[in-house]
């Protein structure tokens, strides 16, 4: 399903996100931090839609893992602080609890004035779990769309999402996982993605389309990923970015994988 991308499965399912950060420190995976600014800007954005409601919309983080978009959002911390933090010696002579205890003061500390609440879903309940006990998600959910209809807990929480983010999920999460978001939708949902141009968003973007959402993407503005794991990999993805029309040099030829960022709001589909 990951086609020639290499995997990282042990890392994602751990009860602490030291290990996460340990192993992609070197492959320098920064999507996240590119993302910050943009999903700061289209949550207050999107909030500001719903002006005058008592409830603020929710942001539900898709393939949440331990709650890095959510961290980013609401906080003063940035992802390269977070590097630092869970690969410190400070951070390795802790148990799990200590951590989230650590985190949990770390991140009320440095919560913002307009911050939002965040539901996450992922399939790794172990990563969801610690991004609850650490105040970083309003609401937990690890239910795999891509294989069943939400649960009653996700589908109640559904109606209270105004704005759906993902970062490096597009190759796990397809259309079938954004149809059953956008059917349990209540309020006017806007989709903010970060998707390798190794993917094709393009189903993605047609389901959208029957639930009345337009998406725009600039080709031409591309943000790095991550590093590639060897060769192997970067003739994968080079291979895959050809095969979808788009350029790969500079990019993908330069050594990273790069995605662009697809925005979906209410709108006539043209
Ligand atoms: C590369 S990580 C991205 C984590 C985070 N968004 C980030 O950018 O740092 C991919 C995540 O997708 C999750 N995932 C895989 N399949 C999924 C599915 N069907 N539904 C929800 N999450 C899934 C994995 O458990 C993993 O946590």
């Amino acid at each position: 399903m990951t086609g020639g991308k290499s995997r990282f499965d042990d890392i994602y399912v751990q009860p602490d996100p030291r290990a996460y950060f340990t192993r992609l420190a070197p492959l320098e995976y920064e999507i996240p931090h590119h993302a910050q600014p943009v999903f700061r800007r289209e949550a207050a954005e999107r909030a500001a839609l719903d002006n005058g409601r008592p409830d603020r919309p929710v942001v539900l983080d898709v393939c949440c893992s331990y709650g890095i978009n959510a961290a980013l959002l609401n906080h003063d911390v940035t992802l390269a602080e977070l590097y630092e933090r869970y690969t410190s010696d400070t951070a390795g002579r802790m148990s799990t609890t200590e951590l989230a205890a650590w985190d949990k003061e770390f991140y009320a500390g440095r919560r913002r004035p307009q911050a939002l609440s965040v539901y996450g879903l992922d399939i790794a309940a172990p990563a969801v779990h610690y991004a609850q006990q650490a105040g970083l998600l309003d609401g937990a959910f690890t239910d795999d769309l891509e294989q069943a209809p939400p649960g009653p807990e996700l589908r109640s929480a559904l109606t209270d999402v105004g704005l759906i983010t993902l970062t490096g999920g597009g190759s796990y999460v397809t259309e079938r996982t954004f149809a059953a978001l956008l059917d349990g939708a209540r309020r006017p949902v806007w989709v903010s993605a970060f998707v390798l141009r190794t993917v094709s968003y393009e189903p993605v973007v047609r389901t959208l389309a029957t639930y009345g959402l337009r998406t725009t993407v600039d080709p031409s503005r591309t943000y790095p990923q991550r590093r590639f794991t060897d060769e192997r990999e970067q003739r994968y993805a080079i291979e895959a970015v050809r095969e979808l029309g788009g350029d790969p040099s500079g990019r993908e030829e330069a050594g990273r994988f790069h995605c662009v960022l697809y925005d979906s709001r209410p709108g006539s589909v043209s």
